[in-house]
């Protein structure tokens, strides 16, 4: 299950190094400023283990979807400027990955020195997994190294076609990443308890599907968890829901073989008439909404049974905000599991990105144990699926 090679198990002294990052963070809206860097940061250990072996490193990522098409608004420019700044030494930026301009660049490296590659996705052969793409990205390097744990789970040219081409190693943040997550899952210390919320159960279901046979008891709040109040015969008012998932909702709620998770649903939540910021928030107990209430965090008392229960674990998973928490008046179901878990000594896997930016926004990061970088990539290993990304570098090793 562990079997990759990472690039403290190989002698890579002094050689190029291709590393594949996930410097896919968020933007200030219509500005280059970088809102959340903490992609960026967790790339650290990799690059300075590199650095100081002598190798020189050529970086690429990806940024948004452009879909194969330049596009200014999506370059990683600024992301060179903040590299540069976190490690206190000039990271070189070419504004093409596979160009003659990239190749010089990277040529020219000298020991310990940075190259940021432009971004990988304004190049079509990038998603669609081209190998002439992959190979062409290849000659910037001597090695492969895959640090960017968030996108493992795209069969991208600079994930998988690239390992074609390479000796490919795992990065130290692709390597920790899948080591906890699969951990949690393989030996969980009990009792295991899994948070789950956010918008959709669409996203989720596979993962609770997997889970309820894991763990003791899965907590649901967020958008989700109208669904599963619907699900259970609850009058949820104006709230959206997944109608296509109701029956599975109820199957994962009758479902009363003894070995399974127990699901627990809030017992009341915070409504408001119009989805606004600015809206009357009334706690109401979760059997008594009104046809036009909207659910937008779970209620005072659902929060404080949760942190109960969060507080008798020994193994929490936490993927998916409870409300909405950029609102203050519905933060408090967000605030309140992030605060039980910063209080707690047990092991704490946060994953998904907007549960990560909640964490952030709270300013518990330090006091939880792993925080994935992850969001799609997390809740796919989390389903039990092999990550292109993970796979590749293990064949390639074991070959
Ligand atoms: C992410 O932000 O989840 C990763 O960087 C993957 O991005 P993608 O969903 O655009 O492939």
């Amino acid at each position: 299950m562990t079997s990759r090679l990472t690039i403290e198990d190989v002698e890579i002294s002094g050689r190029r190094a291709l590393v594949r990052v996930d410097y896919n963070v968020p933007f200030q809206e219509g500005t280059s400023i970088i809102s959340d860097d903490s992609r960026i940061k967790a790339s650290i250990p990799t690059l300075r283990h590199l650095i100081d072996k002598g190798c020189s490193l050529v970086l690429c990522s990806h940024l948004g979807r452009p879909k194969g098409k330049r596009d200014p608004q999506l370059s990683l420019k600024p992301i060179a400027k903040r590299l540069s700044k976190i490690l206190e030494q000039e990271v070189q930026f070419v504004e093409d990955c596979v160009s003659e301009s990239a190749a010089a660049a990277a040529s020219k490296l000298g020991k310990g020195e940075i190259l940021l590659l432009e971004n990988l996705r304004f190049h079509r052969g990038e998603e669609e997994n081209n190998l002439a793409f992959a190979k062409q990205l290849s000659e910037l390097a001597e090695v492969y190294i895959n640090d960017a744990f968030g996108a493992a789970h795209r069969a991208h040219a600079s994930i998988l076609g690239i390992t074609k081409f390479l000796p490919s190693y795992a990065g130290l943040l692709l390597d920790k990443e899948v080591n906890y997550l699969e951990n949690a899952l393989s030996h969980p210390k009990l009792p295991f308890t899994a948070i789950l919320g956010g918008a959709k159960v669409s996203d989720k279901i596979k993962v609770m599907d997997r889970i309820a046979k894991i763990a003791d008891n899965i907590c649901i709040g967020g958008g989700m968890a109208a669904t599963f109040l619907a699900a259970s015969n609850k009058e949820i008012g104006n709230s959206s829901i997944e109608a296509d998932f109701i029956s599975q909702a109820q199957t994962l709620l009758n479902e009363n073989d003894p070995t399974n998770a127990k699901l627990i649903l809030p017992i009341d939540v915070v409504v408001v008439k119009t989805f606004q910021k600015d809206s009357d928030f009334l706690a109401k107990s979760a059997g008594d909404l009104d046809y036009d209430d909207i659910i937008v965090d779970i209620g005072p008392t659902t929060a404080d049974y949760y942190s109960s229960i969060i507080q008798k674990s020994n193994t929490i998973l936490w993927n998916g905000p409870m409300g909405v928490y950029e609102w203050e008046k519905a933060s408090a179901g967000t605030y309140s599991v992030a605060k039980a878990l910063a209080n707690g000594n047990m092991l704490s896997i946060i994953g998904g990105g907007s549960t990560v930016d909640a964490v952030n926004f709270f300013g518990l990061q330090a006091q939880m144990t792993h925080i994935s970088t992850g969001g799609g990539a997390s809740l796919e290993l989390l389903e039990g699926r092999e990550l292109p990304g993970v796979v590749s570098l293990r064949e390639k090793t074991e070959g």
